[in-house]
């Protein structure tokens, strides 16, 4: 009885050991360590070298070793997030994709090759250039003119321009990346992180962390909850300044722009408050969401999964089985409910309040997060101003 006992705790054991070290091996293979973020930037100086690349950050990079790694918050074979140290500074070192040869396809359409197989016909990429950047930015950007040389001289970073196979490239690859061609188009906006320089398909932008991060004593899991234990008067300024940035977001533009995504490790907030949208790959124009909802098909039963782009929701038209194109949700309503309020995972900025103003705040957010109407003016309703009205009397300087 004993020996059957402890054979069953044997095989346990193993079988414990076993689920352990698998379950190790899929972290390893999912999240990405520093080994993994210092091969992909090894890969990168070795195009640097190779001359299939440049940008002004390349040789401080790949050189004169100006940076140093400290940390990658992306997954592995997706977007690349590393926070490095500039000569002191902290920055954030972006791409799309970790590698130049995920680009591949898209450059072989430019008639460039990342070996010496394919003759580079400079002429010929330079004016397939001109067409895939044009068709970009007027898809995303949608700024009121287009001159290419004006585009070309947002986009490239370099001192040259010969147009030789490096710099179709470089810009090539950062021309695909949506949230390079927003934050080097819309300079002005103060919402966006600036840009700092390139290097081939990779782009610098300065560290504007997610606001748990402003806080010393947060560390792993405990991130997003240790915003709780910032005082009453930094949560309402931060809050503040996220209505301040749904503003701008409404009424900068030509189109209102629709954040898709919202959800806390995609803002970041600068010392002085400024709260920035760190990661728009998932923000379009108005008109964009639009046609592509109108296109999606749904049924009833459907509805609710088919007419819903992450945080972008419309509504079913069953009589002709496609999605309405626009939003029944907005920004406001989105940032109310998840950021604001929170849920039992992720605390609101705005729990706990002072018992004086308790009430008429709780009615306020729950106002903000159940308004499903008036999508694009959102932060023209009387809630939008309630709430700023309310959290700026809390506010003691
Ligand atoms: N400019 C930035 N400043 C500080 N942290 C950043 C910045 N950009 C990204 N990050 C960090 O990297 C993470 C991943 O980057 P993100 O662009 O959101 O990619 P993903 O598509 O993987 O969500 C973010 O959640 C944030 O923690
Ligand atoms: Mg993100």
């Amino acid at each position: 009885m004993r020996q059957r006992c402890s054979k069953r705790g044997f095989l346990i054991f193993v079988l414990g050991a076993l689920s352990l070290q698998l379950l190790y091996k899929l972290i390893f293979i999912i999240y990405c360590d520093k080994e993994w973020a210092k091969d992909a930037l090894h890969k990168l100086c070795d195009h640097y070298r190779n001359g299939l690349i440049d940008g002004n950050i390349c040789h401080a990079l790949c050189v004169s070793d100006e940076f140093k790694y400290q940390e990658c918050f992306n997954y592995r074979h997706r977007k690349l997030a590393l926070k490095m140290d500039w000569n002191g500074r902290p920055v954030m070192l972006k791409s799309l994709n970790p590698y130049l040869e995920n680009f591949i396809p898209d450059l072989n359409k430019l008639r460039v090759t990342l070996d010496n197989s394919g003759k580079f016909d400079k002429q010929t990429s330079l004016n397939l250039l001109r067409n895939k950047l044009s068709s970009q930015i007027k898809k995303y950007v949608q700024p009121t003119t287009f001159n290419f040389d004006d585009v070309y001289k947002k986009m490239w970073t370099g001192n040259s321009f010969n147009f030789g196979k490096e710099e179709i490239i470089s810009i090539g690859s950062l021309g695909l990346q949506r949230e390079y061609l927003f934050l080097q188009f819309y300079t002005d906006i103060l919402n966006f992180p600036d840009v700092l320089g390139t290097c081939g398909h990779m782009y610098l932008v300065e560290y504007t962390p997610p606001p748990w991060t402003l806080n010393p004593s947060a560390s792993g899991l405990q991130e997003v909850s240790s915003l709780t234990s910032w005082t009453w008067n930094h949560r309402v300024k931060l809050a503040l300044a996220f209505l301040s940035m749904l503003r701008t977001f409404e009424e900068h533009f030509h189109d209102v722009f629709y954040l898709c995504d919202i959800k806390h490790p995609n803002f970041g907030v600068t010392d002085d408050f400024v709260v920035k949208a760190i990661d728009v790959d998932m923000a379009y124009f108005k008109q964009t969401v639009e046609n592509f909802m109108r296109k999606r098909r749904c049924t009833k039963e459907t509805a609710q999964s088919a007419c819903r782009f992450f945080d972008c929701i419309t509504e079913c038209d069953e009589n002709i089985g496609k999605c309405k194109p626009y939003r029944i949700n907005s920004n406001f309503q989105v940032v109310c409910k998840k950021i604001f309020i929170g849920d039992s995972l992720h605390p609101g900025i705005l729990r706990s309040p002072p018992k004086e103003v308790a009430s008429r705040l709780d009615a306020l957010l729950h106002q903000c997060s159940n308004t499903f109407q008036n999508g694009n003016l959102a932060t023209a309703n009387s809630t939008f101003y309630n709430l700023k009205n309310l959290l700026e009397q809390t506010i003691t300087v």
